[in-house]
């Protein structure tokens, strides 16, 4: 079945599964597309301002409390999956553990996983933990896109200085596609929601 962006309904929104268990993680049915990023950066914030809700995905006043995926169901078509977020310095050897099983559990053999969405913090850049884990979605050639959150934070000319900077100094290959976002204005959103709804062109497995 072919999908469209303006066909989606983006208000029909069921959240399948709150998974704290590599167990629990969804793996088949429709297409996946995956929020990744540090805690704090503004994964269920973004998910939130593309479904346009303001509390669907719980924003965290305590960053990287829960560690759980979160799979949203989205107009029978697609699933928006919220990742938990890492480089929280507080958390236990255990909680690192959970991280560590839920994520690897998650992009381990998904057939559904069409497209990551790479958090990164404008303002923050990219830092270690970011080059990691992009080094292994491109490890396992899983497709991903960078978004830069909270633009809404920087003036126009900070913005530019910014993205220059991202392309400059990190290794980035450099054909990767980044996408500037604000949750607060909706800044990239429909830019967003085109490179969602192309990648999931293909439909379920069933
Ligand atoms: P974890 O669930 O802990 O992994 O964090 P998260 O990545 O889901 O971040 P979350 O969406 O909870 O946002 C963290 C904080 O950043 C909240 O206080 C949000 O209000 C704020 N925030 C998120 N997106 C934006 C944005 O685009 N602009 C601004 N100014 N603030 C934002
Ligand atoms: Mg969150």
């Amino acid at each position: 079945m072919e999908m469209k962006f303006g066909t989606l309904n983006i208000h029909n929104v069921d959240l399948r599964m709150t998974a704290g268990f590599a167990s629990q993680l969804i793996k088949s049915g429709l297409p996946q597309v995956a929020f990744a990023g540090r805690s704090n950066v503004g994964k269920s914030s973004l998910i939130n301002s593309l479904l346009g809700r303001k509390k669907l995905a719980r924003v965290s006043g305590e960053p990287g409390k829960t560690i759980t995926a979160n799979f949203y169901e989205v107009d029978k078509q697609l699933t928006l999956v919220d990742l938990p977020g890492y480089g929280f310095a507080k958390r236990s050897k255990a909680e690192k553990e959970k991280w560590s099983a839920l994520t690897e559990g998650y992009f381990e053999s998904n057939p559904m996983l069409r497209l990551v969405l790479q958090l990164i913090g404008i303002r923050i850049g990219i830092t270690d933990d970011d080059m990691m884990m992009l080094s292994y979605l491109e490890h396992y050639r899983i497709p991903y896109i960078i978004v830069a959150t909270k633009c809404d934070k920087l003036n126009k000319t900070k913005l530019n200085q910014a993205c220059k900077s991202l392309l400059e100094e990190n290794e980035l290959e450099s054909n990767t596609k980044i996408i500037l976002y604000s949750s607060i204005t909706h800044a990239g959103r429909d830019l967003l929601w085109n490179q969602i709804t192309e990648s999931c062109v293909g439909g379920t497995d069933a």
